[in-house]
């Protein structure tokens, strides 16, 4: 079967793994959060208490293996899936995202899905899939991402502090577009969408007829 990728980028709390997970689900492609991944080495960074502005400290990528089974993220075997969401894994992913040989392991792993695809992250439509079938980029004012981020976190439990998050979301934002390699930014190619006063149900409907007249 032929692959047919469909590339979600933008920056945090954009609603990128929420709707790509609902598009999923309405067009029968599988979803695949890249996010996730550079969160798994980050947690595994953490749990070996390194120093993650020091690269040369980041030497255990042969030693971890990451999955996916459905929804949940498996670290060596193990469910993380919880874990990597944790505010500290998401304050100190961007560390880890900027390094050259974490980029090219979570490469290697992006290349291994084929089928019908969807798949998330910072730069699907520009480095890991510039010939995807359709590249979506998406876009929410910092304010309305953070307050996305609170209302995520309290589902899942954890308590977190509006303020605080805005300002993590803030500095996110300037590393994740101004890091050397692979920045986030918006394919030539890409249809923007502001999200900001759509609903998830509104920015779904909106991919889902896009993907229908590819
Ligand atoms: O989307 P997220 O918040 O789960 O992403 C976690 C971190 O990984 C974030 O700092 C950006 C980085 N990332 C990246 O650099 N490239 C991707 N394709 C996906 C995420």
């Amino acid at each position: 079967m032929e692959d047919f990728i469909v590339a979600i980028d933008g920056p945090a709390g954009s609603g990128k793994s929420s709707i790509s997970k609902i598009v999923a689900k309405r067009c029968n492609l599988n979803h695949v959060d890249t996010g996730a991944m550079f969160r798994t080495i980050t947690l595994e960074a953490l749990n070996r208490n390194i120093n993650l502005d020091d690269e040369n400290e980041i030497n255990f990528l042969d030693e971890i293996d990451i999955k996916f089974d459905g929804a949940k993220v498996l670290l060596n075997g193990k469910d993380v899936s919880v874990d990597i969401r944790q505010d500290i894994v998401s304050n100190n992913a961007s560390k880890i995202a900027k390094i050259q040989k974490v980029r090219d392991k979570v490469l290697e792993l992006e290349k291994n899905f084929h089928g019908r695809i969807i798949m998330d992250g910072r730069d699907i439509g520009t480095v890991v899939y510039p010939n995807a079938n359709l590249k979506i980029f998406l876009t929410a004012s910092a304010e309305q991402r953070a307050l996305r981020r609170v209302k995520q976190n309290d589902e899942l439990g954890i308590k977190s502090d509006y303020n605080a998050i805005l300002e993590e979301i803030k500095q996110r934002d300037i590393n994740d577009s101004t890091r050397k390699i692979a920045p986030l930014k918006c394919a030539e190619d890409a249809i923007k969408i502001d999200t900001t006063s759509l609903s998830i149900e509104e920015v779904c409907n909106k991919i889902v007829n896009l993907i229908n007249e590819r």
